[in-house]
This record gives C-alpha cells, sequence and structure tokens, in this order.
C-alpha cells in the first residue's frame, strides 16, 4: 500500500456501482472510494475531497470514458463543487431511475437479506399538466441558505458553504418566479418557499411569513387541506395522489375497518382511508407536530371517524393492541425504528403499509418485522425527488402465511 490518501490527491479510477447517497463506488490506495458525479463503466480523474477512517469522497474532475448514460446538466452549479442538492444531474432520467432501483434492491439484500428484490421506480410524470416528463420544476418546498452578504444559495455537498445561485431547475415554476436567490436578506439564516396546489407561493425568513399565505392550500382529488407553510407536505406536487393511491390499492381498507395511520401529518392517508372505512370505521392519526395536528383538525373535520393523537409514535403504539384491520406509517427519514415495528406487529393487523423515504432505514425496520412474522407482500417505488439520489419507496408487510391475499 503507498502513501494514505488525504484531501485534494488525485488519480484516475474505473467507476463502479452506486451506493445510496447518491455516489459510485471505485477503489485506490488500498481503499474504497464515495465518488460523486461519475457514473459506473467510467473512468474519471477524482479528487479526493474528505478522508476518515470510515470512508473516503471524491468528486469526478474529469472524465475519460464517459458513459452512454450521461447527459448535459441542466444546471450550471450541479458537477464538483458546485450545489449540493442535486446528485444525479449528469444522468439521463430513465437511467436515474434504474440506479434508484439497484440502491432499493441493494438496501435490501444488505439490510433484509432479501436476495431477489426487483422493483421498477417509476415516473409520476410532468410537474405541470401537460409539461415535459424532465424530472425539471417539481421542487414545492425549499428551504435556502443565506450567506453573510444576505444573499438565499443552496449548500454545497456536505458543508455549510453557501452556493449562490442564478436560480434552479428542479424549483417549482411559482418558486422559480420568486427569485429567491436574488433578494438579499442581511442578517437573516433561512428563507423557506412553499408553492400551494394552486400557484400560491409563501415565503418565510427565519421562520416569520413574509408574502403568500401562512396556511398553504393543498388539493388532493376532492379534499382540500390548508397546510401550515412550515409544516410537512409532499414535495412533489404529484407525489399526494400517486403515494395516496399505492396505500389504498395495497392496504385495501373496506368499511368498517380500522385503522392506524403513523406519522400522519396533516392527515393526507388519513382522509383516504376514511373515506374508504365510512362512517362506521375508525382511523386514529398520529402525529406529533402541533401545527400538522391543527392542519388534519381542519382538513379531516367532515370525516369524525378519524380520531387525531398529537403523540411521539413509539409511545403511542407502545403496549397498544387492536383491534385494527391495517397500518399505514410513512416516518421520516430515520425509519420507525425496531421498537415501533415489533409493537405494530404486535397489535396484528392484517398488512402494514410502510410509506419511505430512504430505502436503507425501510429495509432495515422490513427486516425487524420479518422477526415478528411480517413479509413483504408487494412493493413500488416513485421517482418524487428527481435528479436527487432520493426516492420513495411503498411497501405492503403482511402475516407470511397471508402474503398472496396483498393485490
Ligand atoms: C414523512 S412525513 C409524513 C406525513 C404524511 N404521512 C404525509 O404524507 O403528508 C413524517 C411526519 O412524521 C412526523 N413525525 C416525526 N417523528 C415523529 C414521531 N416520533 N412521532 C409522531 N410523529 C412524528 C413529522 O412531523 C411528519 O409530519
Amino acid at each position: 500500500m503507498g502513501q494514505p490518501l488525504r484531501a485534494g490527491d488525485r488519480m484516475v479510477v474505473d467507476i463502479g456501482p452506486v451506493a445510496h447517497g447518491g455516489h459510485f463506488i471505485a477503489h485506490a490506495a488500498g481503499r474504497t472510494l464515495f465518488v460523486r458525479h461519475a457514473i459506473e463503466g467510467e473512468r474519471a480523474l477524482v479528487e479526493v475531497t474528505a478522508v476518515t477512517t470510515k470512508v473516503v469522497r471524491a468528486d469526478a474532475v474529469e472524465i475519460l470514458r464517459p458513459s452512454p448514460w450521461r447527459t448535459e446538466p441542466a444546471c450550471p452549479a450541479a458537477g464538483p463543487g458546485g450545489c449540493g442538492g442535486c446528485d444525479f444531474q449528469h444522468v439521463r432520467l430513465e437511467h436515474q431511475r434504474e440506479l434508484k432501483a439497484q440502491v432499493i434492491a441493494d438496501a435490501f439484500r444488505r439490510q433484509a437479506g432479501l436476495e431477489d428484490v426487483r422493483v421498477e421506480v417509476t415516473s409520476l410524470g410532468p410537474a405541470e399538466p401537460g409539461g415535459p416528463d424532465d424530472g425539471l420544476h417539481w421542487r414545492t418546498r425549499m428551504t435556502w441558505q443565506v450567506d453573510e452578504a444576505g444573499h438565499a444559495g443552496l449548500h454545497a455537498h456536505r458543508s455549510h458553504r453557501v452556493v449562490r445561485l442564478a436560480g434552479c431547475p428542479i424549483a417549482s415554476a411559482g418558486i422559480a418566479a420568486v427569485e429567491p436567490w436574488a433578494d438579499a436578506h442581511r442578517g437573516a439564516t433561512s428563507v423557506r418557499t412553499v408553492q400551494g396546489s394552486d400557484g400560491s407561493v409563501s415565503v418565510m425568513v427565519d421562520g416569520q411569513v413574509i408574502g403568500g399565505p401562512g396556511r398553504v392550500p393543498q388539493q388532493v382529488g376532492a379534499r382540500q387541506w390548508r397546510v401550515d407553510a412550515a409544516g410537512f407536505w409532499q414535495v412533489h406536487p404529484r407525489a399526494p395522489e400517486a403515494l395516496v393511491d399505492a396505500v389504498l390499492q395495497m392496504g385495501g381498507p373496506t368499511a368498517g375497518s380500522r385503522w392506524w395511520d403513523l406519522y400522519a401529518g396533516a392527515g393526507l392517508f388519513s382522509a383516504f382511508l376514511a373515506e374508504a372505512t365510512g362512517p362506521d370505521g375508525r382511523v386514529d392519526a398520529v402525529e406529533s407536530a402541533p401545527a400538522s395536528i391543527r392542519d388534519a383538525r381542519r382538513g379531516l373535520h367532515d370525516l369524525p371517524q378519524v380520531r387525531l393523537h398529537q403523540a411521539d409514535v413509539a409511545a403511542w403504539v407502545d403496549g397498544r393492541r387492536g383491534p385494527v384491520d391495517g397500518i399505514v406509517l410513512d416516518p421520516p427519514r430515520g425509519g420507525a425504528g425496531a421498537a415501533v415495528m415489533v409493537a405494530i406487529a404486535a397489535a396484528a393487523p392484517r398488512v402494514i403499509v410502510y410509506v419511505a423515504c430512504d430505502p436503507v432505514t425501510l429495509a432495515r425496520d422490513v427486516a425487524t418485522a420479518a422477526l415478528a412474522g411480517y413479509r413483504v407482500a408487494r412493493l413500488q417505488a416513485f421517482d418524487t425527488f428527481p435528479m436527487t439520489h432520493h426516492v420513495e419507496v411503498v411497501a405492503a408487510l403482511a402475516p407470511s402465511e397471508h402474503v398472496d391475499e396483498i393485490s
């Protein structure tokens, strides 16, 4: 082995498979490198950006043998040293989805010992009806960081350095029209921009609404919400409908059935579960954020079969037994964790529908559920965050002896 690698070192490497987090594996000097801005099969000159005892990070700074999947990024700031918001602008969109499918399969293999998981990552279609399906203009919620001169930009990858921008091609049309990057916000820390489904845009500086509605209109099918501008809502404008459809299809709620909707946000899934169960059913929606509970209370006022619980999910499920027919859970990136998975399996629902924004924590939680007798019955994945490495996966889990009953 030669000299240990240091930040700034440059070398030529052959790029291997994609890994979770938007980078690709390569090897040099006896170390595994996590390389950004590359594609499997390429030969690239890479520059080491960080070295720890566990990982070596690098950027591909010159491509010596390009992949056929390589394309010109829509954003001039998407390359090495630039904005950290996108990971895959240099990869053709259809191949981005294939990379995400590989990451999902890899996560299930490593975390859950499932060797044969194969899922297609489905496009949500154009962000605006009638527009192109080009993976751009979908981001309806963005937080901008303000630099010392007061300019709003986005962070560089794994850094607090603010990259100034002249635009952002994944920002929704409404957010782009507001041009958050153009304003000077001297003394502020962050600017948040949120677009509603009616096209209105709220602008918050350090949590204070300075423009647009404080509660943002969101419509899904015939239902309407007004969501606190600081609260949670799905980011891609087509995501709510696609995820609700997947949850209803995999969960199969029937009239009179009983459901838990854990990590419920403003009650997106609760509303449609409750419509399906009807007045004789029951949906217990559990959410910790007071603003989201308020939004749910107003948005679901016509559905008395929904009971809202402002609580920590782990505390609420602890020791709680059924009867419950189905459980939907949509935790944040860190996943639900072993205690929650064990508790919900102990409640013995017919089906658990897990909506996940991180395939690795999903696969880890699936492994816990397997120990309690639940198996993956169905999987669907959606390209809810094009140009980034992020992906949404919906998994239906059922007791081993009933996996064939989930459609
Ligand atoms: C990914 S969002 C899902 C929201 C909702 N299902 C939707 O699609 O709009 C996760 C939600 O879980 C909530 N949350 C995070 N940790 C929680 C916890 N420990 N207990 C209860 N809710 C939690 C967050 O406030 C957020 O609203």
